[in-house]
């Protein structure tokens, strides 16, 4: 048989690092990955179903993979991830191109299905969720870079009322520290410069009573580890603790990923996010207090059940007070099975996209407040991959998450470098590399 696959990965970064988990798991059987979907013996997809566009994305790839199937009949077409389970019933159906559909914890028995199915078996579906799986003990195969995104837990128990992660994910637990520090110690040495630790809800980490504080700690002391970024975490989980373990560590970044999703308190407990707006505010005041010059970041929903005009201008209100550095801002997207889908009072399509450019105007205007404060400053950036514009330039990103453009001279991708920031094109840092002796002469 042919034991060449493609994979394509959709949504999030846990999708990322599962399908590197899933690239080691084949690798370990003698598949080997190729890039060219036209000849794999195998093609599978990492889905996800946040919102109703993610899943469209990955229904019309599903229809040109049907056309591969027609000129390659024996070519096994795997669906993994965060759709698996709505599409199961769907698919046996309407859908008899797809081989295997494998939800979120059942990856481990991928090899045995892949053979199985080339004996001809039927197709496949397994979409149990498991209380235990961590996959531990498998070696992710990355796909280059700076860094290598490594996940902590799994599942979510938090039930916001949008949301879909907690039916498609299952159930919340943790790895093991050991575990995530000895994949942490082969990252380094296999050449990473930064780590990512990954989670839905990474503050609400525990393992054996464990904590996330006890974790970062562990991980901030890795010999060689350049830097440690996490995401992302939940208002309601943040602790004194935790930033004072990124204060005490010069290697974990000076940026939080702080999802706020709504301003008002109406709106925040409709979602379930089981915080106030005051409390909101009362952290971000607390994280600035200990970790000056901190990269803040959000994510906003605009037009949930039943948000009205005047409690969408809180979310307005909160951006102002608080001026994140950068919003990740999206309509609310009715998924069923989730609680707020079936609240009454949807709101508009047309209100949605109105509330969705006021929000991201006034995002653009914070990112460029923050963003002039930079100029004329010198930041330690890390060296991570041409610029898109010109293969005459870097681009790497600052401590606190900002990206900067430069030109190159002599440094190497994975290195720390001194930036002097010079100017702002469109929202993107510019700069020029400067040697030590001016950086201390500044
Ligand atoms: N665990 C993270 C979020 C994961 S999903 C957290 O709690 O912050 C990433 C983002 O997608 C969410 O923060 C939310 O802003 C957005 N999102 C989730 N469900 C959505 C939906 N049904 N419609 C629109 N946006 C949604
Ligand atoms: Fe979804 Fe809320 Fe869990 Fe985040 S915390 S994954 S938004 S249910
Ligand atoms: Fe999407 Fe699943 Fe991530 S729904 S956002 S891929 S956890």
């Amino acid at each position: 048989m042919d034991k060449s696959f493609f994979i394509e990965t959709y949504g999030c970064q846990m999708n990322v690092s599962d399908s590197e988990l899933i690239s080691g798991l084949l690798s370990t059987d003698g598949y080997r990955e190729t890039k060219d979907i036209n000849n794999a013996g195998i093609i599978l997809v990492n889905t996800c179903a946040i919102r109703e566009h993610a899943e469209d994305k990955v229904n019309s790839r599903l229809g040109f993979y049907k056309q591969i199937k027609e000129k390659n009949p024996t070519t096994i077409i795997g669906v993994l991830g965060c759709m698996a389970q709505n599409l199961k019933e769907n698919i046996l159906e309407s859908k008899p191109y797809v081989d295997i559909v494998l939800g979120p914890d059942s990856y481990r028995n991928l090899l045995d299905m892949i053979k199985a199915r080339n004996n001809k078996a039927s197709q496949i579906i397994d979409t149990n969720l498991s209380r235990y799986e961590v996959y531990e003990n498998i070696s992710p195969v990355r796909d280059g870079g700076v860094n290598a995104w490594i996940s902590i837990m799994r599942g979510c128990d938090k039930f916001c009322t949008f949301c879909v992660v907690p039916f498609t994910r299952g159930r919340e637990r943790s790895r093991s520290i050991e575990s995530i520090v000895e994949e942490a110690e082969k990252a380094v040495k296999d050449g990473f410069s930064e780590i990512t630790l990954l989670g839905q809800n990474v503050n609400s980490y525990n393992h054996d009573q464990r904590r996330f504080v006890e974790l970062l700690a562990e991980v901030a002391q890795i010999p060689y580890l350049k830097r440690i970024r996490y995401t992302s975490p939940h208002p309601q989980d943040m602790t004194q603790e935790v930033l004072d373990v990124m204060l005490k560590y010069d290697n974990i970044c000076n940026y939080i990923h702080l999802p706020l999703q709504a301003g008002n308190n109406n709106v925040l407990n409709r979602m379930n996010r089981t915080y106030k707006k005051e409390d909101f505010l009362t952290l971000v005041g607390q994280i600035r207090r200990t970790l000056p010059n901190v990269g803040l970041s959000t994510d906003i929903i605009v037009g949930f059940p039943g948000e009205n005009e005047k409690e969408f201008q809180e979310t307005l209100d909160v951006m102002e007070l608080v001026k994140f550095d950068s919003a990740y801002t999206f309509k609310y997207s009715a998924r069923p099975g989730t609680k707020a889908s079936e609240f009454d009072d949807h709101v508009k399509e047309d209100e949605k996209q109105s509330r969705l450019e006021r929000v991201i105007a006034t995002q653009r205007k914070h990112t460029m407040f923050h963003n002039k404060n930079y100029v004329g400053k010198i930041e330690m950036v890390l060296v991570e991959k041409e610029s898109k514009r010109s293969t005459q330039e870097w681009a790497g990103r600052t401590d606190s998450n900002k990206w900067v453009i430069f030109d190159k001279s002599n440094v190497n991708i994975g290195d720390i470098i001194p930036v002097r920031i010079d100017e702002i094109k469109g929202i993107t840092l510019h700069g020029e590399i400067i040697n030590i002796q001016e950086m201390e002469a500044a």
